[in-house]
């Protein structure tokens, strides 16, 4: 038997004697929200009530672990919440290393809740948090969460389908207004320094160039295959471009501003990927910077499935006294890893995908 299948037995068991007393799990969701996040706490709490835990919801991110603001949670209070979008216990870019003293400034909380496991939704910043909490003595089982796909350790994040498909309906919606105006339409995607929203969204919406940050380009490139494009006949052109590529020399921008994590705030390398495609070519050439659209609203099915999964194999893990580690999909299994997996260097598109997407440019 697997270590999972093991897990699973043991919750069966513990189902048919709910009089288990498990103890008090915490939960929260803490960085950018994403689609889904209502279905890992519906998850997480519908498996943990039936594993016997009392479970108490904390809000806004660590600024609720930080300052008691919490609320208690149970299978009432997560019925039908899996297809909404943001997170019922909000969120916050509050951090206990940068705002607090770390676990000694999380304590009190903890302490007055009785709280000794803590289940931690977040992207690779919050789960580097939640791992110097676990080097100083707290259980904590890690969701990873990120609409931008990178984190180390695990296939796939939930939310990732979600923002791909919202940006690829954007594409086929920009394509016909380009296509009547005879316009290139420069299309900005999120995804940080990690291309996997534009590269998808590129594919499937049919981009005529895509721009990532994992890979160098040449504007002059860019411009001339556009350009035999147009020479063929084609009266509009789509370039997605991921918010972290570098803009073109002489286009440079003032730099950005920092979030609490001290992560650069990207947007709008759109705009001068446009300007040096129009002063080069004289087609045309509009902006759309998607933002956080591709954050907000319902999860798609693939999202709400991993979701869930997810937040019952966290509830599963804590019951089992797993702690010090990040739930993770592996093929078609979801694994525990250890959760300095997360810290590791995040995920890039490989070549072969990005070369797969190249071949469809012009
Ligand atoms: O990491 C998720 C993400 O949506 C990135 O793709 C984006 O750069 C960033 O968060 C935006 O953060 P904020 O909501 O703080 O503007």
């Amino acid at each position: 038997m697997t270590f999972y299948a093991a897990i699973v037995v043991s919750a069966l068991r513990n189902d048919q004697n709910k009089e288990i007393e498990m103890g008090v799990v915490g939960i929260l969701t803490a960085g950018g929200d994403c689609p889904g996040l209502n279905a890992v706490i519906r998850g997480a709490v519908c498996r943990a009530v039936d594993l016997g835990f009392d479970v108490v919801g904390i809000k806004d991110g660590w600024e609720g672990l930080m300052n008691d603001h919490t609320m208690p949670l149970n299978r009432e209070i997560v019925r039908g919440i899996f297809g909404k979008g943001g997170t019922i216990l909000g969120t916050s870019r509050m951090d206990p290393y940068v705002h607090g003293d770390g676990l000694s400034t999380c304590k009190p909380t903890l302490s007055r809740h009785g709280i000794d496991r803590i289940i931690v939704v977040g992207g690779d910043g919050t789960l580097r948090s939640a791992m110097r909490l676990s080097n100083e003595g707290l259980g904590v089982i890690g969701v990873p969460k990120t609409i931008d796909n990178d984190i180390a350790g695990t296939d796939i994040t939930f939310g990732f389908e979600t923002a791909v498909q919202i940006a690829t309906d954007a594409i086929d919606r920009l394509a016909t207004t380009a296509e009547a105006h005879n316009r290139v339409i420069v299309v900005e995607v999120m995804g940080r320094t990690k291309g996997w929203i534009a590269t998808h969204a590129g594919i499937a919406g049919g981009a005529h160039y895509i721009l990532v940050p994992e890979f160098e380009y040449d504007i002059d490139q860019v411009v001339a295959t556009l350009t035999e494009r147009h020479d063929l006949g084609h009266r509009y052109s789509i370039v997605v471009v991921g918010e972290g590529i570098s803009p073109p020399a002489g286009y440079e921008a003032d730099a950005n501003k920092t979030d609490a994590f001290g992560f650069e705030r990207l947007g709008g390398v759109a705009y001068q990927v446009a300007a040096a495609i129009e002063d080069r070519t004289n087609f045309e050439t509009r902006v759309s910077v998607l933002g956080h659209i591709q954050r907000g609203g319902t999860p798609v099915a693939s999202d709400r499935v991993l979701a869930t999964r997810l937040g019952v194999a966290a509830a599963d893990f804590a019951a089992e006294g797993q702690t010090g580690i990040m739930v993770a999909v592996k093929g078609p299994d979801i694994v525990a890893v250890p959760i300095e997996v997360a810290s590791e260097e995040i995920r890039s598109v490989p070549e072969e995908l990005y070369a797969t997407a190249k071949t469809f440019f012009g």
